[in-house]
């Protein structure tokens, strides 16, 4: 096999390892002695970020504990996050790569059965995965982003015009009232969901990124999303309009492999849950860094330093989505850089968190530093076939968001401090469940 530069594996190196999974049966190649501590996420009085720091201390990919008992192995290395990412030795598609999950030995609930139990663009490998992606990335492209321009815009000034009906010296919560509202509008618009069943549906999948919730209740919410999707999907079949759900409908009966009701559901699933709780966050989370260093956002709002590379400082720093689960050794190998064995059917776990803080990568990485010499280009969106399609998109949202709420407010400041801002219980979600502030 030819490997491209920066791709160089060890084929076969673990050929007999017995295959990792839910325990005891921890995985074969953590060495001996290695601890394997438990995933917490921002639940332990530390953030995402901060976890994958401890983490780093035990290697480029230590194995964690996840809820459910699975072991995994953790990636905090950027460089090891990128090249298994990119590279086909690890797959997403539990169905087909994780052995014991597979045949039925292994019983997973909780947030990880949640996250790997469906069938669509993200849970899924090589030409299965090209065909699942195909429709979504065709309704992201970015001149398809830059025609929405004018609708983003629009959204954007009815949500302000909102906020000032709110009271001059109210405190409000920009999450709330602002950071929210703004992704549901549009992913309602692109889809074509009917905007009443928002709410609801939003409620539920929040409780997807609880990595702390009891498998009953993560099942409860899981039954809630996946009965109102069920719904749109029967009415898009009956009748495709000319939006994503239509697009999706008229990819899946003309594709050599029709998708079923249910695969269809679980692409509208990927699609909403993707695309609203990650930009909630990343609006939110730019507006605390550039509230709180004035200098930063003098630099950005004297237009010296473009929004954009506000924002790509702000994802690196504290990307929307920590880790997504999971993916899976398709063979065993060893990535010769870092010298890292995967046994096969290995759980693997790209922490996107810790690797925006990579001290190697990034000088002084915990600085919010928007002119950073090194660029702040970071592995936020994901990376290899998988990176995010609605990359486009959610920055098109983020910078008109945060942009103009500066331009009509721009006294604008927090309520507290940024260390008294709630997270939300996640090692998945990363960002501020609220964030309270005063408009003028
Ligand atoms: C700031 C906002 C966003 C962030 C930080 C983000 C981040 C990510 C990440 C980390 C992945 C996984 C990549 C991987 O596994 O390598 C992903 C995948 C995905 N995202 Fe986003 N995302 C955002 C917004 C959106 C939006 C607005 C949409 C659509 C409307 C979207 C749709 C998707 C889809 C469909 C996938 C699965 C792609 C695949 O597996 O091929 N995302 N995103």
């Amino acid at each position: 096999m030819t490997l491209a530069p920066g791709h160089e594996w060890i084929e076969g190196a673990h050929e007999a390892a017995p295959v990792g999974g839910v325990l005891p049966a921890g995985p074969p190649s953590a060495p001996p002695g290695r601890g394997c501590p438990h995933l917490r996420g921002a639940t332990a009085g530390e953030s995402n970020g901060q976890e994958g720091r401890r983490l780093r201390a035990l290697g480029a990919a230590p194995v964690v504990e996840l809820p459910g008992g699975v072991r995994a192995r953790v990636v905090v290395d950027p460089g090891l996050a990128e090249r298994l990412s990119a590279g086909p030795h690890v797959s997403r598609d539990a169905a087909r790569h994780w052995p014991g999950y597979r045949e039925g030995a292994l019983s997973v609930d909780g947030v990880i059965a949640a996250w790997i139990g469906t069938h669509n663009a993200l849970n899924s490998y090589g030409e299965d995965h090209r065909q699942l992606r195909a429709p979504i990335a065709a309704a992201l492209t970015r001149r398809r982003v830059e025609a929405m321009a004018p609708e983003i815009e629009s959204i954007v000034q009815d949500v302000l015009d909102g906020l000032d009906g709110l009271g001059a010296r109210e405190d409000i919560d920009l999450v709330q009232s602002y950071a929210l509202p703004i992704p549901h509008e549009v992913i309602t618009r692109l889809l074509g969901v009917p905007a009443r069943h928002l709410p609801a549906f939003s409620a539920a999948a929040a409780g997807l990124f609880d990595t702390t919730a009891a498998p009953e209740d993560v099942g409860r919410s899981m039954g809630t999303v996946l009965a109102i999707l069920d719904q749109l999907v029967a009415i898009a079949r009956e009748r495709p309009e000319d939006n994503l759900i239509g697009d999706l409908v008229r990819a899946a009966d003309t594709s050599e492999s029709p998708l079923s009701d249910a695969e269809l559901r679980d692409q509208l699933m990927l699609i909403i849950i993707a695309g609203t709780e990650t930009t909630v966050h990343a609006i939110g989370t730019l507006l605390v860094h550039l509230l709180s260093h004035p200098d930063q956002r003098a630099l950005v709002m004297s237009g010296q330093v473009s929004m954009h590379a506000a924002l790509a400082e702000s994802l690196r720093l504290r990307p929307p989505i920590a880790a997504v689960p999971l993916r899976f050794a398709v063979r065993p190998f060893e990535d010769a850089r870092s010298g890292e064995h995967f046994g096969e059917g290995e759980p693997v776990l790209i922490h996107l968190a810790a690797a925006g803080l990579d001290p190697e990568r990034y000088a002084e990485p915990e600085r919010f530093d928007v002119q950073r010499a090194e660029g702040s280009r970071s592995l936020a969106f994901g990376y290899g076939p998988h990176v995010c399609p609605g990359a486009a998109l959610a920055t098109s949202e983020v910078v008109t968001a945060v942009t103009r709420l500066l331009e009509r407010y721009p006294d604008v400041r927090l309520a507290v401090t940024p260390e008294q801002l709630q997270e939300p219980s996640s090692w998945i979600s990363n960002g501020y469940t609220s964030i309270p502030g005063h408009l003028t």
